[in-house]
């Protein structure tokens, strides 16, 4: 049968963003705000977000507070963090919540490339070729 998957994210300045719809479109679905609730069980869960003065965003982590475990069969976390790794934040809230996380983790680092805080434009943001590879052997591994 064939895996049902969602992609989900919370992003400030699009990095995210670009990210999961990137990681949405090597997976065949669309990617969503975390705005947006789960509406059926899904075997996988793509959830990413990015690192704001040393923490995930409260929003992401009030969505991986209310995320049922039971419609969840696995995780996968991405972040675009500069540096700090925030998949590894998401995956120790996921895992206090009993959901079944990944080992294996994306760790892009966007850096501030394109936040209005920095005179980028918040939308828009491109992925480079490697970035971009990156990001389509993760959603390979994970789907695999
Ligand atoms: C106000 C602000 C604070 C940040 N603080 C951190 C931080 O503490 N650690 C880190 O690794 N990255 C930090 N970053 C970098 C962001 O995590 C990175 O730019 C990420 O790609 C932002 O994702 P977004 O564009 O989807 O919001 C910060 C960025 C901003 C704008």
């Amino acid at each position: 049968m064939k895996m049902k998957i969602a992609v989900r994210y919370q992003s400030r300045g699009g990095n995210t963003k670009a990210a999961a719809e990137l990681i949405a479109k090597a997976a065949g679905v669309t990617a969503e705000s975390v705005d947006v609730p789960i509406s059926e069980p899904v075997d996988l869960l793509f959830i990413g977000g990015g690192v704001y003065a040393w923490d995930i965003d409260k929003e992401l982590k009030a969505y991986l507070a209310g995320l049922n475990p039971e419609t969840v069969g696995a995780a996968a976390a991405f972040s675009t963090a500069g540096g700090m790794n925030g998949a590894k934040k998401i995956a120790a809230v996921l895992k206090t919540r009993g959901i079944n996380v990944r080992e294996e983790m994306l760790a892009l680092r966007l850096l501030a490339r394109n936040h209005t805080m920095l005179g980028g434009k918040g939308a828009g943001v491109t992925l480079s070729d490697k970035e971009t590879k990156t990001v389509e052997d993760f959603v390979s591994k994970m789907i695999a």
